[in-house]
């Protein structure tokens, strides 16, 4: 009986058949935000944002290396990720690059204010994260920057999360907290 070779590395499915996958995979939309060391003012709709740990608490955000904010999260940078709510499509439109807008652009939708690192924060989020990078991992197309959370605000509204999924923008159909 001849044995199948084993490869340390089996293929990868390919990246048209990962994202028609991820489609499926429902996410809130935030926007994750930062002005560089150098001043730089950069934000990206992101979906690729998940909790990490509660003590410390951290977070971490995947964003793609060819953008701006990716070089600019590195160890010790101060960044916001900002969970919008479904009023905020438009936001998440824009920093999406769907409204032919890019840098500091961008922040002509929404009321942004600063930290006291200067971090651009949104008013109106559901809720905003401020971080510092704790660390960061190159990954393929993504870096994946850990965020160690400094501080949290909170919205008073009632609003729910905007959420993406099967391509589209939806909210979700309240039911029995858990
Ligand atoms: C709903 C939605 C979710 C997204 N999620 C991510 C994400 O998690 N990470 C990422 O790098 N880009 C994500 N993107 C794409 C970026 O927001 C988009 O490419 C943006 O224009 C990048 O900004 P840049 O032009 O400064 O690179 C998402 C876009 C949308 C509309």
């Amino acid at each position: 009986m001849s044995e199948k070779p084993v490869s340390a590395e089996p293929p990868a499915a390919g990246p048209a058949r990962f994202r028609q996958g991820m489609r499926c995979l429902a996410g809130s939309v935030t926007v994750v935000a930062q002005q560089s060391a150098g001043g730089t003012l950069s934000g990206v709709t992101a979906t690729a944002v998940c909790s990490l740990s509660a003590a410390p608490p951290s977070l971490i955000a995947c964003i793609n290396m060819t953008s701006v904010l990716a070089q600019g999260l590195v160890a010790g940078a101060p960044f916001s990720v900002n969970i919008l709510s479904e009023h905020q499509e438009d936001i998440a439109r824009a920093f999406g690059g769907q409204k032919g807008l890019s840098g500091r652009d961008r922040f002509i939708y929404g009321e942004w204010y600063r930290s006291d690192d200067g971090v651009p924060l949104l008013a109106a989020a559901r809720a905003t994260f401020e971080c510092r990078v704790a660390s960061f991992v190159d990954y393929g197309s993504h870096r994946a920057a850990i965020g160690l959370v400094r501080d949290v605000h909170m919205s008073d509204e009632a609003d729910a999360t905007l959420l993406f999924a099967d391509g589209r923008f939806v909210t979700a159909i309240k039911t029995d907290p858990v």
